[in-house]
C-alpha cells in the first residue's frame, strides 16, 4: 500500500509515538528513501503539549541513531487531510481519533498492527528503561513492515 505521509499517534505524543517516528525515520534513512517520505506524531490529549521526549525515550532513541528533535502536540483536524495514514498505538488511540476526526477527513487510520492481526502497543509510560527499549523494537519492526523493501 502506497503512501508519502504518516502521523502515528499515542495518547500523550511523548513515548510510543515519538518511538515509532524516530525508528521511521532512522529506517527510511537507511534505505535512501528518506526524501520519499514525511513522518510526524502527536497525541490525542494535551497532557504534554510542548514537552519534549520522555527522558527514556530520548535515551533509547539516541542509543539506536534514531534521535530527531521533538515538542509533543495535540492532533489537530489538519492533521486528518495533511497525511495519508494515521497510524494509532492501541485501540483507545483509535476510538480518540474517530471522536476527533474532522467530516470529511481524507486520512487512512489504523491501528499499527493492523495488517499483522491487531493489538496493542505496550506503553513504556507506565513501565522502566528496558519497557521503553523493548518498545522501540517493536515499533522498529512494525515501521520496517509498513514501509516495505
Ligand atoms: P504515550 O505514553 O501515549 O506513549 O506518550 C503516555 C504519556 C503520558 C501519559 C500516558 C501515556 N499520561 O497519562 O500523562
Amino acid at each position: 500500500m502506497p503512501f508519502d505521509s504518516v502521523l502515528f499517534v499515542c495518547l500523550g505524543n511523548i513515548c510510543r509515538s515519538p518511538l515509532a517516528e524516530g525508528a521511521a525515520r532512522k529506517v527510511a534513512g537507511e534505505r535512501g528513501r528518506a526524501h520519499r517520505y514525511v513522518f510526524d506524531s502527536a497525541a490525542t490529549a494535551d497532557y504534554h503539549e510542548g514537552e519534549p521526549f520522555d527522558p527514556r525515550v530520548g535515551a533509547v532513541l539516541k542509543k539506536h541513531g534514531a534521535y530527531f528533535e521533538h515538542r509533543a502536540r495535540q492532533i489537530q483536524a489538519a492533521d486528518f487531510h495533511d497525511f495519508e495514514l494515521i497510524l494509532a498505538m492501541d485501540e483507545e488511540n483509535l476510538r480518540d481519533l474517530e471522536r476527533l476526526a474532522p467530516t470529511g477527513a481524507t486520512a487512512r487510520v489504523a491501528l499499527i498492527t493492523e495488517p499483522w492481526g491487531g493489538g496493542r502497543v505496550s506503553d513504556p509510560y507506565y513501565a522502566d528503561d528496558w519497557a521503553c527499549e523493548q518498545t522501540y523494537l517493536e515499533l522498529e519492526n512494525l515501521v520496517s513492515r509498513w514501509l516495505g523493501e
